[in-house]
């Protein structure tokens, strides 16, 4: 369990297991048009853009919600009502961003791989050759449906050499695994408190170019997520719009100055990493398979193929890893029946060994002989 409050580890893409001073951070009231919260706000927002390296030409702008409604306001802000999408599908956060342009009823195109195959850069650059009308490409940093990670930087050359605009759903990879505006020519990159950076959730943002912004006036369909309302207001008050989610951005704050401590993107990607290898390594050992080479595997969730062996029954497995302090998550795959095991959040290897323990004594009382995938 975990010890500071006896709450299972949370081996999920998030929300996580977030440290105690991340959580006691909250333990307090604040004013939010006070001098002491101002000043807290604008030093996550200038953080944000200090981990994208993106100061001078983007600027943060945060919103209230989860994750999602970063992406539809980031969307909904940068498309104009004449532009015309592609979005690089490849698991379910990509076709959100589909589901979210036709709601918002504009025009998209897709191209679609499968969940464990990354975008073709060859139909990326015939499709830009081919429709001189696409004026964004949409593209997932690391897909959580399958846990792969997609080739941003290959990607945002052929956008660029194209000259349109590129927006990058980096929700559950950012701050974990680089992506620097100095490498990467991005319009925009969303992510949300309650991922690897490991604050708590209630707030997305956006990491958004400055000069694609300031002409975005007019652009958004909604009040609430019109982020360069958001930014104007918030540059010239310094004060949020409408109620901000006080208590995570303090925690965030919190859980940043953590981040920095431990070595930014570099220490943090170092420790996820090392979950991941503890991880799939036990794993293999007990006959389980990832859907995924290791090269195309990010570390930051890990899809595990359903065993054959009729003793594996998903529910049974889940609930006794769960009463023994550990959460897992179902899958997501529209390919392959699956389950999947996060290496994110404030965990580390003894917590990957912790849970590997535990696994193999649960596949030892269900009577379960391997965890393959291929019938025996
Ligand atoms: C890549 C990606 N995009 C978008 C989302 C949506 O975030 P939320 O569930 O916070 O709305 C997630 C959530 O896990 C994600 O992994």
């Amino acid at each position: 369990m975990n010890s500071t409050a006896q709450d299972p580890w949370l081996l999920t893409p998030g929300p996580l297991t977030t440290s105690m001073a991340t959580k006691e951070a909250m333990l307090h009231d604040w004013g939010s048009r006070d001098a002491t919260f101002i000043e807290t706000n604008q030093r996550v927002r200038d953080n944000l853009l200090k981990i994208a390296e993106a100061e001078g030409c983007h600027v943060c702008v945060p919103v209230q919600g989860s994750g999602t409604f970063a992406v539809e306001a980031t969307i909904g802000t940068l498309l104009p009502r004449g532009g015309k999408a592609l979005v690089l599908i490849n698991g379910a956060y990509g076709k959100r961003m589909v589901k979210i342009i036709e709601y918002l009823g504009r025009t998209c195109t897709t191209l679609e791989t499968p969940e464990d195959t990354p975008p073709s850069l060859e139909d990326l650059e015939e499709t830009l050759s081919n429709d001189p009308h696409i004026t964004h490409v949409l593209v997932v940093h690391c897909e959580t449906t399958s846990g792969i990670l997609n080739p941003i930087k290959a990607v945002a050359d052929i956008v660029e050499r194209h000259g349109r605009h590129l927006i990058i759903d980096a929700m559950s990879a950012f701050g974990a695994i680089a992506l620097s505006a100095k490498d990467i020519r991005f319009d925009a990159v969303m992510a949300s408190s309650n991922k690897c950076l490991e604050g708590v959730p209630g707030m997305g943002f956006s990491i958004i170019r400055q000069s694609v912004l300031e002409k975005c006036k007019g652009n958004a369909h909604s009040l609430s997520l019109d982020l360069h309302d958001q930014w104007v207001t918030m540059e010239e008050t310094k004060q949020w719009r409408f109620t901000p989610p006080i208590h995570v951005i303090v925690a965030f704050d919190k859980a940043m100055e953590q981040f920095f401590e431990a070595g930014g993107v570099e220490g943090r990607f170092a420790r996820y990493s090392n979950n991941r290898r503890v991880l799939v390594d036990g794993l293999r050992e007990m006959g389980f398979e990832t859907l995924l080479p290791d090269q195309l595997q990010a570390p930051i969730i890990v899809t595990i193929k359903m065993p054959a062996d009729p003793a594996f029954d998903f529910q049974v497995f889940y609930d006794r890893l769960k009463d023994q302090g550990y959460i897992i998550y179902p899958g997501k795959l529209t390919v392959a029946p699956s389950f999947r095991i996060g290496c994110i959040g404030a965990l580390d290897e003894s917590h990957m060994n912790g849970a590997l323990d535990v696994i193999r004594q649960t596949v030892a009382d269900m009577g379960i002989k391997t965890g393959s995938p291929i019938a025996a």
